[in-house]
């Protein structure tokens, strides 16, 4: 099987205020734009074989009907669930019912922050976390997603 007909899919999720990045509090969350996250996510699945697409909301059901939408259609889902990490038992319920890889990315440290930020509603049916590392964790999280869809040997 060539790596194009294995292609795999992931969606990464962003949550809440993440379409402000680059212009929101970028001594916390850098500079760089939401749309360069995407474009660079996009261009790196291609060299490891994964199709990734990219869905941003600022409302909770939004993402719930964006998850549920994509059951049993991805292989794996990157997801920063922004203030909603710390609240939403909905979005929580919907990766769940995913039932693929999904790694929860945050831009910061949440645990270095205030303390209604460290606990995640995610944290315990997530696959991983990939936390303060800024736009990077983005990348980190697609190459440990091409690692345990089987794509690992394309890095
Ligand atoms: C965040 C951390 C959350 O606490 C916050 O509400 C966000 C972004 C991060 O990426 O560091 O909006 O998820």
């Amino acid at each position: 099987m060539t790596a194009a007909q294995d292609e795999k899919k992931v969606l990464a999720v962003h949550g809440p205020n993440l379409n402000m990045l680059g212009m929101r509090e970028p001594e916390i969350y850098g500079s760089t734009r939401l749309a360069d996250i995407d474009a660079e996510l996009s261009r790196l699945g291609r060299q490891w074989g994964i199709d990734v697409s990219a869905f941003q909301s600022n409302h909770e059901g939004e993402i719930v009907e964006a998850i549920q939408k994509h059951i049993g259609g991805i292989d794996g889902m990157i997801i920063n669930p922004a203030a909603y990490t710390h609240t939403s038992i909905a979005i929580r319920d919907a990766l769940v019912m995913l039932a693929v890889p999904v790694i929860e990315v945050h831009l910061s440290n949440i645990h270095r922050r205030e303390s209604f930020r460290h606990t995640s509603l995610m944290a315990d049916v997530v696959t991983g976390q990939v936390v303060g590392l800024g736009v990077n964790g983005y990348y980190l999280a697609l190459r440990a997603l091409a690692d345990l869809l089987g794509h690992g040997q394309m890095l």
